[in-house]
């Protein structure tokens, strides 16, 4: 458009009259309204799902991902998915062998939704946009890599326990929208900061409570904070028959349990549209140091199938369902 106008503009050089200015500024204002409507068109017809031009659970069929992938499995707990069957709830009560029974449960439940949010959170599927993630773990192997800048530019940044960004900001960006948590590795959030606790027994959920509360539970398997900071209307908790689906499914029950940061992975491919994941497996050497301090020896990872997770997150890869940043 603006091009025809320059051609006519240039024909009529030379004999310029009034009404030939009014005719170019009719042309004008043409091209001006076409380019609007086109505007208008392309920004309103966005296409329907996820935009970001490789959905990992929308793409083509792959067989290895839909026996493990089940969307019907949500992540965060509500009142009502707090109703779990008895098979999960004795799954949940015996990963860390401590038999509190289901009144306790139903009672920490009951506390629990009295002080935070009731709502389905994330499974909107966001469906005009590209939710994209960076599930940022601690491993070593984050040093020097300057993945920073990559990984702030994400809508969702999930970071793992204590993971800290302040002076790491190069490596390891500078944003968190969400902190993952047990009430052993708690931390400190500020008022925009999403907290998604995993819960692995009834005690963690009365600590929860506590925190906000009274301050009285003191110790879970460990010591732990009776307070912390956090914005109460932010906070999340995930639920059992999720960490199990993620233990028979993704884990063919392999470990005691998953760990928190396999389990954030399989969460992100529930409520991501594309998934960025840093700071997992061992640094080049072999180590298992954290990114932020020195791990005591033989640190490896506690109860977990770790080296059957690790191949998962290798094979995910590969299939294009997440992007594994090991810089290696
Ligand atoms: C997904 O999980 C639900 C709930 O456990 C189950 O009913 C359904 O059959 C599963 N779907 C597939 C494809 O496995
Ligand atoms: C809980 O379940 C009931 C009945 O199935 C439903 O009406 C209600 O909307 C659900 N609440 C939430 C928060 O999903
Ligand atoms: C807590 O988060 C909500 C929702 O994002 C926000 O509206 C509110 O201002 C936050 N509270 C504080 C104290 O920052
Ligand atoms: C949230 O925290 C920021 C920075 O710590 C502070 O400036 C802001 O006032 C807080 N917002 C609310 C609503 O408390």
């Amino acid at each position: 458009m603006l091009l025809l106008t320059v051609v006519y503009l240039q024909e009529k050089q030379g004999k310029m009259s009034w009404a030939n200015i009014k005719q170019i500024k009719f042309i004008i204002l043409m091209s001006i309204s076409c380019g609007l409507l086109y505007l208008h068109i392309t920004f309103t017809h966005k296409v329907p799902h996820c935009t970001c031009g490789h959905c990992h659970v929308e793409k083509h069929h792959d067989a290895w991902f839909s026996e493990r992938f089940n969307a019907s499995y949500h992540p965060l707990m509500t009142r009502n998915s707090s109703h779990v069957s008895t098979e999960t709830f004795l799954w949940w009560q015996h990963i860390q062998l401590r038999t509190a029974g289901w009144n306790e449960y139903r009672n920490a439940v009951d506390k629990l939704f009295q002080i935070i949010p009731d709502k389905e959170l994330y499974m909107d599927g966001c469906p005009d946009c590209c939710r994209v993630c960076s599930v940022v773990g601690n491993s070593g192997n984050l040093k020097n890599s300057r993945y920073g800048p990559l990984i702030d530019f994400s809508d969702f940044i999930l970071r793992i326990n204590r993971g800290p960004t302040k002076g790491y900001e190069r490596d390891v960006g500078s944003k968190t929208t969400h902190r993952i948590i047990y009430p052993e590795s708690a931390v400190d959030v500020d008022n925009s900061t999403h907290l998604v606790m995993f819960p692995f027994k009834v005690l963690d959920l009365e600590w929860l409570i506590s925190v906000f509360t009274t301050h009285t539970v003191k110790r879970a398997n460990t010591p732990v904070k009776s307070t912390i900071k956090a914005n109460l209307s932010l906070v999340s908790v995930v639920s059992p028959s999720f960490m199990k689906y993620v233990h028979y499914q993704w884990l063919q029950n392999h470990g005691l349990y998953p760990s928190t940061g396999f389990m954030t992975i399989v969460m992100a491919l529930h409520i991501c549209d594309k998934v960025r994941v840093f700071g997992f497996g061992a640094d080049k050497n072999g180590n298992w140091d954290h990114y932020f301090e020195k791990t005591p020896p033989f640190y490896r990872t506690g109860g977990h199938g770790g080296t059957f997770e690790y191949a998962t997150l290798k094979e995910l890869h590969k299939r294009n369902k997440i992007e594994f940043y090991t810089r290696w």
